[in-house]
């Protein structure tokens, strides 16, 4: 008897075929999110859910006894909560590798964009205010040989550098809590304190996990030691800046703008000042929404989901249920 799955968002046939060979599933085939009391049902009696963000709670474990593996359709896997999830034995995997070109490829969007003030400028040409534009509001800030701070270099890090110091001539500063001498020779990267490159960056991109030590890693002190037209990026999560610290820096001009791709609330809420601000560039997190890394994440899921439930070992455990295997 094939074990049994469900999949909590519409996936290609390749990937439900992929599935379909191995696991009897079931499969929420609607575009808005599944409703909670219909996925309390659907995992009832799986062993194996695929799922793009499942908030994990006790009640959510308890309605489904038999769970063997969830298989988050995303790198961040923040929304699990691993140490509870140790407790039931359940693995959680998530899609590392196959989307770090493509949210490079986005941050380098929200860096050029803002600088280049790309969205401003193109309202301006739709609205027909082309001859209206005076030489102030024009002129923007060159992203080459400016200086880059990445806080937090990984694997999405690394991708941005490797753009920043070969694409852009950029002089590439990074803060880590383990120092990357691979990647320092690799890019000529230089290793500095958080506070130092603050100081010294003309764009600052956070791209960490979120935990407890990164929660709001990015509030008042640390934007007062940015340079005052230093424009912040961030397009891992909405909660490692905090935002009304942020907001605050933008409306009194203490930095020069911002690029974000995530909210502390998201959907963000129509009413957040950052939404009014001329010189806040704004994606609703799709760093990695194109066809081919969506798709290639969702195969790597069924991958992983497919090896949680028929006894193999998958690939992308994350570190912290990894002693479960
Ligand atoms: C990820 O994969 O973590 C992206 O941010 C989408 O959630």
């Amino acid at each position: 008897m094939k074990p049994k799955v469900f999949i909590a968002k519409p996936v290609s046939q390749q990937v439900e075929d992929y599935i379909a060979g191995h696991c009897d599933y079931r499969i929420w085939r609607e575009e808005e999110s599944i409703p909670n009391d219909i996925l309390f049902d659907e995992i009832k009696d799986v062993q194996g859910l695929m799922i793009p963000k499942a908030k994990v709670t006790e009640n959510f474990i308890k309605q489904a006894p038999n769970l063997k593996i969830i298989s988050h359709i995303s790198v961040g896997y923040d929304t699990l909560d691993t140490d509870l999830m140790a407790d039931y034995n359940i693995i959680g995997t998530h899609t590392p590798y196959v989307l770090d070109d493509t949210v490079a490829d986005l941050i380098f969007g929200l860096i050029l964009s803002s600088s280049r003030r790309i969205s401003q400028l193109d309202q301006y040409v739709k609205v027909g205010k082309w001859d209206k534009l005076d030489e102030p509001t024009f002129l923007s800030k060159d992203v080459h040989h400016s200086t880059l701070g990445i806080i937090g270099m990984g694997r999405i890090g690394e991708q941005v550098a490797k753009r920043a110091t070969q694409g852009f001539d950029m002089n590439v500063l990074y803060y880590n809590r383990n120092a990357r001498p691979e990647v320092e020779k690799k890019y000529g990267l230089k290793k500095e304190s958080l506070e130092q490159l603050l100081n010294k960056s003309d764009f600052v991109l956070t791209m960490v996990p979120l935990t407890e030590e990164t929660q709001h890693l990015i509030g008042e002190r640390e934007l007062k030691q940015m340079k005052e037209d230093a424009i912040l990026i961030n397009a891992s999560r909405g909660q490692v800046v905090d935002e009304k610290a942020l907001i605050h820096a933008l409306g009194e001009g203490m930095i020069g703008g911002a690029g974000l791709d995530v909210f502390e609330n998201e959907p963000v809420e129509p009413s957040n000042p950052l939404l009014k601000m001329d010189n806040v560039v704004t994606t609703p997190h799709i760093g990695s929404a194109t066809a081919q890394a969506r798709e290639a994440m969702a195969m790597k899921a069924a991958e992983n989901l497919v090896a949680g439930v028929t006894g193999g070992k998958p690939e992308n455990v994350v570190e912290e249920l990894k002693h479960l295997l």
